[in-house]
């Protein structure tokens, strides 16, 4: 893409969120569905004018199994990562999953995604799944590459029945850092 700025990868960080960080997570979420509603036509704004998202709870409740992160460009908020322990899409304990990942806009196609992907990847070194809808066509470039760059090609790709299009998971090490 011409004319966007990359950031300053130094300034992207990833912290843990906390329970006090559950309002701000619940807006951000509010901004994230709406974007993906786009694509999932079933999201439906309940008669609030909010989406929900019934599970933010677990992610202070369970933090075994649920991990929420907020992703700042320096001091500001520029997006978060949920994260779970165990996947839907492999039948194994010990592996992460990306449940949700967002980015703010006037924050994307400026690296900020994949530094944050990376620095997750760093903070939970390991076996990872990455499901995405085919149906987004963004997320699924952004996840295909960073995961191929991060491992050096060495992710395992499949694809499971999903509502509007298949998922595409990708499967891989985050241990294997790719050349560069
Ligand atoms: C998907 C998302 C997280 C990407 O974050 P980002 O910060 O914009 O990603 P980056 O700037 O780090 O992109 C890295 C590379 O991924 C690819 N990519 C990212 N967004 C893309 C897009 N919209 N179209 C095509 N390729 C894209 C490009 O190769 C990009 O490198 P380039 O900008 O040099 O071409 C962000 O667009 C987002 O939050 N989208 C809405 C929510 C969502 O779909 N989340 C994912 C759910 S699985």
């Amino acid at each position: 893409m011409q004319g966007k700025v990359r950031m300053d990868s130094e300034l992207v960080v990833l912290t843990p969120a906390t329970p006090s960080d559950g309002v701000l997570l619940s807006n951000l979420l509010e901004l994230y569905i709406h974007d993906l509603s786009d694509i999932f036509t079933q999201l439906e704004l309940g008669p609030d004018g909010r989406f929900g998202y019934p599970r933010l709870p677990l992610y202070f409740s369970e933090p075994d199994r649920r991990l929420a992160y907020l992703i700042r460009y320096g001091s500001r908020i520029a997006g978060f990562a949920l994260v779970m322990r165990g996947s839907p899409a492999v039948e194994e304990v010990d592996v992460h999953d990306i449940a949700e990942f967002f980015v703010m806009r006037r924050y994307r196609r400026r690296g900020v995604g994949r530094r944050a992907a990376t620095l997750l990847w760093q903070q939970l070194p390991g076996k990872w799944t990455v499901r995405v809808s085919e149906g987004n066509p963004a997320a699924l470039a952004f996840w295909t590459r960073a995961v191929a760059e991060h491992t050096g090609g060495k992710a395992t790709q499949w694809t499971r029945p999903g509502d509007p299009r298949a998922w595409r998971v990708l499967y891989f090490d985050s241990h294997e850092p790719g050349p560069g």
